[in-house]
């Protein structure tokens, strides 16, 4: 399949030149072999192997509970299966708020195991000591402020973050904070257009939006919200491509509509 962009293989110096040639970056989620193939071969610059995994393949209310080993899981099943897109995990909750050093081991298992191009990790200065660790290993680190999902129980809710003058400066800080140290990329979740295009405008690196207005230089969204796998879910940055849930429902009412009727198999589906 040919891929919607010229670059046979992204790397980071390929995403700082989409930035500099204004060509808009695309990235999404995956999280297992079948899937991932799909979107490498359909030309999606980014796979983010997320802890999104923890909602929408385990189940759970939050992102939280995912382990190192469930996202190692993960994102080894993508690697196997990608040509050309860079491969990005997130580090789950609990592996690099509270130190620096086993920041760099989650990291270190992250990139030896499953084979990924960079990590992801929430949050600004709190956490510099990690991230400033990591990259000396030389693991290139995604940033990602606004909404971070890990520290929802901080925030009470899903709300559009940084309303307010005092966060949203703070916010500026941590990305300007995060391209200093080094990072090659960030992600905004969840925030002003505004305030996206104030950090943009600040800043130098490529910059991912979800929920962040159209002004940055890519967005993400989660596979399986835009594939209309998860109809509880209708945030109003959410657009929709595919209605799956209707398709693989009606797909398996039919399945299970001819075994019953003994119309599936025919004599020409067997031996
Ligand atoms: O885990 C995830 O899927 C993410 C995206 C929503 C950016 O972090």
């Amino acid at each position: 399949m040919i891929s919607q962009s010229k670059h046979d293989r992204v790397t980071i110096k390929v995403l700082e030149e989409m930035k500099s040639n204004n060509e808009k970056i695309s990235m999404l989620t995956s999280y297992d072999y079948s899937f991932a193939k799909i979107i490498d071969s359909a030309g999606i610059d980014i796979i983010l192997v997320g802890d999104s995994a923890s909602n929408v393949m385990a189940g759970h209310e939050t992102t939280l509970p995912i382990t190192l080993d469930q996202m190692i899981y993960h994102a080894s099943s993508v690697v196997r299966a990608v040509k050309r897109a860079l491969v990005v995990v997130d580090l789950p909750f609990g592996t690099y708020q509270a130190d620096s050093k086993v920041a760099l081991k989650s990291a270190i298992r992250i990139m030896k195991e499953s084979g990924a191009h960079a990590v992801k990790l929430e949050g600004g200065k709190l956490v510099k000591d990690s991230i400033e660790r990591i990259l000396k290993a030389g693991i290139p680190v995604m940033g990602h402020l606004g909404l971070t999902p890990q520290s929802i129980y901080k925030f009470g809710t899903y709300n559009v973050r940084a309303k307010e003058e005092k966060e949203a400066k703070v916010l500026i800080d941590d990305a300007l904070l995060l391209e200093e140290i080094g990072c090659f990329s960030l992600v905004l979740e969840k925030i002003p257009n505004i305030l996206s295009k104030e950090v943009l405008n600040k800043t130098k690196i490529p910059i991912i939006g979800i929920g962040a207005g159209s002004s940055l230089d890519g967005q993400v969204l989660v596979s399986h919200d835009m594939l209309g796998m998860n109809k509880d879910f209708s945030p109003r940055f959410l657009r929709r491509y595919l209605d799956l849930d209707s398709l693989i429902s009606n797909a398996v009412k039919k399945y299970s509509k001819d075994i019953k009727s003994g119309n599936f198999p025919d004599k020409k589906e067997q031996y």
